[in-house]
Protein backbone atom coordinates (compact mmCIF):
# COMPACT_ATOMS: atom_id res chain seq x y z
CA UNK A 1 0.00 0.00 0.00
CA UNK A 2 1.34 3.81 -0.63
CA UNK A 3 1.88 5.65 2.40
CA UNK A 4 1.12 9.35 1.70
CA UNK A 5 4.39 11.71 1.82
CA UNK A 6 2.18 15.11 2.74
CA UNK A 7 0.23 15.75 5.97
CA UNK A 8 -3.70 16.23 5.13
CA UNK A 9 -4.62 20.04 5.29
CA UNK A 10 -6.26 19.19 8.72
CA UNK A 11 -3.06 17.79 10.25
CA UNK A 12 -1.14 20.36 8.72
CA UNK A 13 -3.74 23.25 9.71
CA UNK A 14 -2.71 21.63 13.67
CA UNK A 15 1.17 21.86 12.88
CA UNK A 16 1.30 25.21 11.69
CA UNK A 17 -1.46 26.49 14.76
CA UNK A 18 1.07 24.90 17.11
CA UNK A 19 4.52 26.42 15.69
CA UNK A 20 2.71 29.79 15.76
CA UNK A 21 1.56 29.21 19.34
CA UNK A 22 5.23 27.86 20.94
CA UNK A 23 7.00 30.82 18.90
CA UNK A 24 4.57 33.51 20.19
CA UNK A 25 4.71 32.04 23.82
CA UNK A 26 7.94 31.00 24.14
CA UNK A 27 11.47 30.82 22.28
CA UNK A 28 11.04 28.09 20.06
CA UNK A 29 12.40 30.78 17.36
CA UNK A 30 15.74 30.80 19.35
CA UNK A 31 16.22 27.10 17.43
CA UNK A 32 16.85 29.11 14.59
CA UNK A 33 20.27 30.48 15.90
CA UNK A 34 21.92 26.79 16.88
CA UNK A 35 22.42 23.94 14.39
CA UNK A 36 21.45 20.39 14.70
CA UNK A 37 22.77 18.46 12.17
CA UNK A 38 24.33 19.12 9.08
CA UNK A 39 23.15 22.27 7.48
CA UNK A 40 20.13 21.56 9.49
CA UNK A 41 19.08 24.24 12.71
CA UNK A 42 17.50 22.68 16.04
CA UNK A 43 14.38 24.89 14.48
CA UNK A 44 14.22 22.80 11.32
CA UNK A 45 15.09 19.87 12.72
CA UNK A 46 12.14 19.69 15.53
CA UNK A 47 9.26 20.82 12.80
CA UNK A 48 10.74 18.05 10.84
CA UNK A 49 10.39 15.77 13.32
CA UNK A 50 6.90 17.06 14.32
CA UNK A 51 5.87 16.80 10.52
CA UNK A 52 7.21 13.43 10.39
CA UNK A 53 5.70 12.01 13.70
CA UNK A 54 2.79 13.39 12.64
CA UNK A 55 2.34 11.79 9.06
CA UNK A 56 3.23 8.65 10.98
CA UNK A 57 0.71 8.86 13.19
CA UNK A 58 -1.86 10.01 10.15
CA UNK A 59 -0.67 7.10 7.68
CA UNK A 60 -1.32 4.36 10.06
CA UNK A 61 -3.97 5.78 12.21
CA UNK A 62 -2.31 5.25 15.24
CA UNK A 63 -4.66 6.83 18.23
CA UNK A 64 -2.96 9.54 19.48
CA UNK A 65 -3.49 12.99 20.71
CA UNK A 66 -2.17 14.85 18.10
CA UNK A 67 -1.84 17.83 20.08
CA UNK A 68 0.42 16.47 22.24
CA UNK A 69 2.46 14.73 19.93
CA UNK A 70 3.18 17.70 17.88
CA UNK A 71 3.90 19.70 20.70
CA UNK A 72 6.33 17.09 22.82
CA UNK A 73 7.84 16.72 19.03
CA UNK A 74 8.40 20.31 18.45
CA UNK A 75 9.81 21.04 22.15
CA UNK A 76 12.21 17.60 22.79
CA UNK A 77 15.35 19.49 21.74
CA UNK A 78 13.76 22.51 23.27
CA UNK A 79 17.78 22.99 25.00
CA UNK A 80 18.50 26.16 23.31
CA UNK A 81 22.10 26.48 23.42
CA UNK A 82 25.13 25.36 20.69
CA UNK A 83 25.95 22.08 21.52
CA UNK A 84 29.05 22.30 19.24
CA UNK A 85 30.59 25.21 21.00
CA UNK A 86 32.60 24.22 23.13
CA UNK A 87 31.27 24.64 26.81
CA UNK A 88 31.69 22.39 30.34
CA UNK A 89 28.30 22.70 30.11
CA UNK A 90 27.53 21.04 27.08
CA UNK A 91 29.15 17.83 28.24
CA UNK A 92 27.64 14.75 27.74
CA UNK A 93 24.69 16.63 25.66
CA UNK A 94 23.70 12.87 23.85
CA UNK A 95 22.42 12.42 28.22
CA UNK A 96 21.74 15.51 29.06
CA UNK A 97 20.05 17.51 26.72
CA UNK A 98 16.41 15.82 27.68
CA UNK A 99 16.72 17.17 30.95
CA UNK A 100 17.72 20.62 29.85
CA UNK A 101 14.81 21.22 27.37
CA UNK A 102 12.17 19.80 29.59
CA UNK A 103 13.36 22.23 32.31
CA UNK A 104 13.14 25.25 29.52
CA UNK A 105 10.18 24.13 28.09
CA UNK A 106 8.61 23.79 31.67
CA UNK A 107 9.47 27.11 32.28
CA UNK A 108 7.94 28.45 28.74
CA UNK A 109 5.03 26.13 29.01
CA UNK A 110 2.31 24.71 30.85
CA UNK A 111 2.57 20.70 29.38
CA UNK A 112 0.98 17.84 30.04
CA UNK A 113 2.31 14.62 30.88
CA UNK A 114 2.52 12.96 27.37
CA UNK A 115 3.94 16.05 26.34
CA UNK A 116 7.03 15.72 29.08
CA UNK A 117 7.45 12.25 28.65
CA UNK A 118 8.31 12.97 25.09
CA UNK A 119 10.84 15.20 25.47
CA UNK A 120 12.26 13.30 28.52
CA UNK A 121 12.35 10.23 27.21
CA UNK A 122 13.44 10.94 23.19
CA UNK A 123 17.11 9.86 23.58
CA UNK A 124 15.80 5.91 24.54
CA UNK A 125 18.05 4.00 24.48
CA UNK A 126 20.71 5.95 25.35
CA UNK A 127 19.01 7.55 28.06
CA UNK A 128 17.78 4.15 30.36
CA UNK A 129 14.35 4.44 30.70
CA UNK A 130 12.13 4.04 27.83
CA UNK A 131 9.02 6.00 26.35
CA UNK A 132 5.91 5.82 28.69
CA UNK A 133 3.39 5.99 26.06
CA UNK A 134 2.44 5.59 22.07
CA UNK A 135 3.54 9.56 21.42
CA UNK A 136 6.38 8.90 23.11
CA UNK A 137 7.48 6.40 21.17
CA UNK A 138 6.92 8.01 18.00
CA UNK A 139 8.92 10.90 18.34
CA UNK A 140 11.66 8.42 20.09
CA UNK A 141 11.42 6.75 16.59
CA UNK A 142 11.20 9.91 14.54
CA UNK A 143 13.69 11.64 15.75
CA UNK A 144 16.72 8.79 14.92
CA UNK A 145 15.24 8.83 11.89
CA UNK A 146 15.57 12.42 11.02
CA UNK A 147 18.46 12.74 12.53
CA UNK A 148 19.79 10.36 9.93
CA UNK A 149 18.43 11.53 7.03
CA UNK A 150 20.06 15.53 7.90
CA UNK A 151 23.24 14.37 9.07
CA UNK A 152 23.13 12.61 5.43
CA UNK A 153 22.61 15.72 3.81
CA UNK A 154 18.56 14.87 3.08
CA UNK A 155 16.39 17.43 5.52
CA UNK A 156 13.85 17.24 2.78
CA UNK A 157 10.71 19.09 4.73
CA UNK A 158 10.93 23.00 3.65
CA UNK A 159 8.44 24.88 6.49
CA UNK A 160 7.35 28.14 5.43
CA UNK A 161 6.83 30.89 7.95
FE1 LIG B 1 17.43 15.36 21.12
FE1 LIG C 1 16.06 15.65 18.08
Amino acid sequence: MNRKVELSEENYDLLDEAIHQLCEQGRLLEEQNAMQHGSTSVYEHSVNVAYKSLLLAENFRLPVDKQSLVRGALLHDYFLYDWHEKDGGHRLHGFRHPAFALYNASKDFSLNRKERNIIARHMFPLTVLPPRCLEAWIVCFVDKYCAFSETMGDSRIQWER
